[in-house]
């Protein structure tokens, strides 16, 4: 008779083999890893503890009950990312396609549950067929139990979304809840409904790349945060995003050491252009503001006018939003709105303070922009900034014009501390757009309309294209010399580290969906 111990670690081998060593190597054939091994990839070593690796489905319909492979078609359980717990799911598509079935959704919501217990973030790695389809309406039961967990679980703890396979129907709407999407190229999609359907629906021709691969989500729809080129960048992506993030809302994010001795920087004095509609790449401003090499950006290559992302200033963990000059000129728009108000959402959840640079001349006009409702696409943003309670700091680079400047994180919507660079313009609208309107009469009765125009504009300009009037009424707290931006900015999150801001009591707020 076979020992115990020898039978446990039989079922332990057999666990390990997945869906078997075929669909392992149809697995690696397509450019991909499986789900232990991500976990493997993802977690400090040895510090995996897998939960329910037995745990087999109920179904007796179609024959299944003769088909039952050990863990489901999930592999769930916890383990530690640089030192700190999360929690885990992998799908496991040699398992069934890793789709989802009754018993292998109680995993991943168990995993759910255990993690807002113990206040963790939780990581999902999706790769997945969708619903079990011999299972029919308790598989789809167990996708809405995820969902709803998501959504509690949603601004009480971080939660990541790896999707590293097919994610399609319904199943897209857990990661669309979750905190921050990842994709990988060429082996990862996402749509509501598949190329088929598209071609029976809507005559359209499209693959599943062009429909719903990474680059399209990237940079069409924005449903991905971040498109990897393969897993391993993936995997490393999400480490170093639980960086900068906290463990839970109650939680701070860790500050890391550091010895400044560069806080003066000499370059930011020579970024912004004589002339002021000439571009100039915010991305090097941040470059120069924060410690060496810490941005990671977040939504690269969506709604590229505006910048998102984490950084560290002098160790400490902050989120940056960047109006872009060089694309767009920097405008605000409905994509730009969108992104920026759910990054500030993001920040706020997680205590992660917030650094505004602004350079923006205004909200993008058209029809396309109006039709689209930019004006309750752009209130996303101003309602996000009106509502975070986490230190925040505004930089004045370069324009702040119109409904922009006040939406751009100012004071009067709760900006702790508002910096200008002497650059800065900041004012109703433009100059010449400015002398136009307030001077028709006298430019159309002058002799020479140019000349009057131009000197109107001049005299428009010297009023208001300054930080001066501004700061005279306390809407900027100082004006800076660009090299001393990063001084400034430690010293002020320093000083603001310990702000204690509430909001009116409420159940919440009706922010404009
Ligand atoms: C059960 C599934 C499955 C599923 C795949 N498999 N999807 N088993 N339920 N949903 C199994 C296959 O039978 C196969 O088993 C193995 O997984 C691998 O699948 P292949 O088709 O061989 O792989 P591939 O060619 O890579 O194609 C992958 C795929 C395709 C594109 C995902 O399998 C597919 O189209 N599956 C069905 C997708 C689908 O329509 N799902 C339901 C969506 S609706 P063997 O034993 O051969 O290895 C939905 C609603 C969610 O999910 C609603 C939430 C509210």
């Amino acid at each position: 008779m076979k020992s115990r111990f020898t039978i446990l670690e039989q079922k332990q081998n057999e666990a390990m083999q997945g869906g078997g060593k075929k669909r392992i190597e149809a697995q690696h054939k397509k450019g991909k890893i499986t789900a232990r091994e991500r976990i493997h990839f993802l977690l400090d070593e040895d510090s995996f503890e897998e939960i329910g690796m037995f745990v087999t489905h109920r179904s007796t319909d179609f024959g299944m009950e003769k088909e039952k492979i050990p863990g489901d078609g999930v592999v769930t359980g916890y383990g530690l990312v640089n030192g700190r717990l999360v929690y885990v799911f992998a799908q496991d598509f040699t398992v069934f396609g890793g789709s989802l079935s009754e018993t292998n959704a109680k995993k991943i919501c168990r995993i759910m549950d255990l993690a807002m217990q113990n206040g963790a973030p939780v990581i999902g790695l999706n790769d997945s067929g969708g619903a079990r389809i011999q299972e029919g309406v308790v598989s789809l039961g167990g996708y809405a139990d995820i969902f709803y967990r998501n959504t509690l679980a949603s601004g009480v703890i971080p939660q990541i979304s790896a999707v590293m396979g097919p994610c399609a129907g319904g199943a897209v709407y857990s990661p669309a809840i979750t905190d921050f999407i990842m994709m990988v190229e060429n082996t990862s999609y996402m749509f509501v409904t598949g190329p088929n359907v598209v071609k029976t629906v809507t005559h359209e021709d499209v693959s599943p790349e062009e429909l719903g691969g990474a680059m399209t989500h990237a940079s069409k729809s924005g449903v991905t945060h971040f498109t990897c080129s393969n897993e391993m960048e993936c995997i490393q992506r999400i480490r170093q995003l639980l960086g900068f993030i906290p463990q839970n809302c109650e939680d701070e994010p860790a500050l890391l050491p550091y010895e400044g001795s560069d806080e003066t920087r000499a370059a930011l004095d020579k970024i912004i252009p004589d002339h002021p509609n000439q571009p100039y790449d915010m991305k090097e401003v941040i470059q120069e503001i924060v410690d060496n090499n810490s941005f990671l950006e977040v939504h690269k290559d969506f709604a590229e006018n505006i910048i998102v992302g984490f950084a560290r200033l002098a160790g400490r963990s902050i989120g940056i939003v960047a109006n872009q000059p060089a694309n767009l000129a920097g405008v605000l728009d409905i994509h730009a709105s969108t992104k920026a108000g759910r990054f500030v959402r993001f920040c706020d959840c997680f205590n992660i303070p917030l650094l505004v640079l602004e350079d923006v001349p205004g909200f993008l006009p058209g029809t396309d922009q109006e039709w689209n409702a930019i004006i309750t696409n752009g209130a996303k943003l101003l309602f996000a900034f009106c509502e975070a309670t986490v230190p925040r700091i505004t930089v004045i680079t370069r324009k702040a014009y119109g409904g922009a400047y006040d939406v751009m994180n100012s004071k009067h919507i709760g900006a702790d501390m508002n910096y200008a660079w002497p650059s800065a313009e900041i004012a109703v609208m433009g100059a010449k757009g400015a002398a136009e309107i307030i001077f028709k009469k006298e430019i159309s009765e002058s002799a020479d309309h140019e000349a009057k125009w131009k000197e109107k504009e001049d005299e428009y300009n010297t009023l208001f294209a300054n930080p001066y009037k501004a700061a005279e009424h306390g809407y900027v707290d100082e004006v800076i010399k660009p090299s001393d931006t990063r001084k400034k900015l430690i010293a002020a999150f320093e000083m603001l580290q310990h702000k204690a801001a509430k909001l009116p009591r409420k159940k919440h707020g009706n922010i404009p969906l």
